[in-house]
């Protein structure tokens, strides 16, 4: 009998968007129109439909049915494939935000978690350089027994990667313009 007991703990499920050459440029000419500006505080520099959008992208991303290939079948193949033992099946989640970050050069966001909710996600919308999302295994400082991050750098446009929510993550200043959609997921 081991000396340990170990518990679930943080990890990233990563996938590929089955028909992501299909359903990139509306989405991409969509946030082009839409985008206005750029935050630029010591948190974040992108423009963020997270903040004043008053629903229209999630409304159009609903009105495509795109949140099927972005969301609902990632999801599902993570939650079939979980090798340790879950309570929530699919049916019992819901999505509660939904938006795109606009990064241009130089772009980033710095370390945080998304709270109350169970598991977040982000899809690589348009992306030309190796991607710049950080993410920490056990919380932003690490504690000294686990120095462990992990970098998505080989993950190309079209990859959606699901997390539990309380993990820390950054994303990294980019080279040139990229557009990501984030979501956050609560389950029951
Ligand atoms: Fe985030």
């Amino acid at each position: 009998m081991s000396n340990f007991v170990l518990f679930p703990g943080p990890f990233l499920y990563i996938t590929k968007v089955s028909n992501h050459s299909e359903i990139k440029d509306s989405i991409v000419s969509f946030i082009k129109d839409h985008a206005r500006g750029e935050i630029d505080s010591p948190v974040e520099k992108a423009y963020s439909s997270y903040y004043n959008d008053e629903n229209q992208f999630s409304d159009f991303m609903i009105t495509n049915s795109f949140l099927t290939d972005i969301i609902w079948d990632p999801m599902d193949s993570m939650l079939r494939q979980m090798p340790f033992e879950i309570r929530s099946p699919v049916n019992n989640s819901n999505v509660t935000e939904l938006w795109y970050q606009y990064y241009k050069t130089g772009g980033h966001h710095k370390e945080h978690t998304h709270s109350n909710c169970t598991f977040s996600g982000i899809y690589i919308l348009h992306s030309t350089e190796p991607n710049k999302t950080i993410f920490f295994g056990n919380g932003a400082a690490n504690q000294g027994y686990q120095r462990f991050t992990h970098d998505t750098h080989y993950l190309t446009e079209g990859h959606v990667i699901l997390f539990p929510s309380e993990m820390y993550h950054k994303v990294m200043p980019n080279e040139h313009e990229r557009m990501v959609i984030s979501f956050n997921i609560k389950s029951r």
